[in-house]
């Protein structure tokens, strides 16, 4: 029988350059709190996830500057985030393994996505607990798809249909996950690791409120949408 374990794992050890602003964006104010609280809160929201290890810069000083202790034990921050997204994660799972289990189903989230649903949350859990392979939270494109020229003049108009925005968390077994982004360095996402290795990751349907905070205006739309649900400074 297969582990029925879960535990999530945020990468937060990223400059966020594209946010102009003097600190890494994880770290920024939402409604009183960091960007990184939420993110780690909304994780935890599924009492079925036991563990989120966050996962650090070596440097980070601010961490620790922040109260965490209404979490008691299920947060963990591990100070050994990399240069790249995929090189936290892989070091984020090598220094996981003391505690995970290759059968433990690891979800990946960004700290740069602060609004992630519970519904969603729970409905990847329902769906996915019992998949062979796992897969990601994801939205269908509902934009009609335009490809530019260098000039952002229309070349064509693209089909969207069966194509998806994917989105954080994806969850994979830690096994697998190891197995997967030990093997390539260029993909920006688990899934596309995993895909690599020939396997099907399944596609689960998230919310447009999950939204990444990348750049600036980012952050108006997610302090916006956490209001929304009763949440105040
Ligand atoms: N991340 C990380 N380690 C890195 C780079 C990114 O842990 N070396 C994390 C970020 O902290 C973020 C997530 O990966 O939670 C998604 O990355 P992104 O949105 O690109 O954040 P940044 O890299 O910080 O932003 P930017 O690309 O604008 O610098
Ligand atoms: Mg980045």
């Amino acid at each position: 029988m297969t582990s029925e374990r879960f535990l999530g794992l945020i990468p937060a050890a990223g400059a966020g350059e594209r946010m102009g602003q003097p600190k890494p964006k994880q770290y920024l104010d939402l409604l009183g709190r960091t960007m990184l609280y939420h993110s780690v809160k909304a994780l935890l929201a599924d009492t079925r996830i036991e563990t989120v290890f966050v996962v650090l810069a070596p440097t980070d000083q601010e961490f620790k500057q922040y109260p965490w202790g209404e979490f008691g034990e299920r947060v963990a921050p591990l100070f050994c985030g990399g240069a790249t997204r995929h090189d936290s994660v892989l070091n984020g799972l090598l220094a996981a393994s003391s505690t995970a289990e290759p059968d433990d189903w690891i979800l990946v989230h960004d700290a740069a996505r602060p609004c992630l649903g519970r519904r969603e949350l729970q409905r990847m859990l329902d769906e996915l607990a019992a998949d062979e392979v796992g897969g990601i939270l994801g939205v269908p494109v509902a934009d009609t798809l335009k490809r530019a020229d260098v000039a952002a003049r229309i070349q064509a108009t693209e089909a969207r249909e069966n194509l998806w925005q994917a989105q954080t968390p994806q969850m994979f077994r830690h096994g697998l996950l190891l197995r997967a982004l030990g093997r390539t360095t260029k993909l920006s996402d688990e899934a596309g690791a995993v895909e690599a290795l020939g396997l099907k990751p399944k596609l689960v349907q998230g919310s447009p409120t999950n939204l990444k905070v990348t750049y600036a205006e980012d952050l108006q739309l997610a302090q916006t949408i956490l209001t929304s649900r009763g949440m105040k400074p």
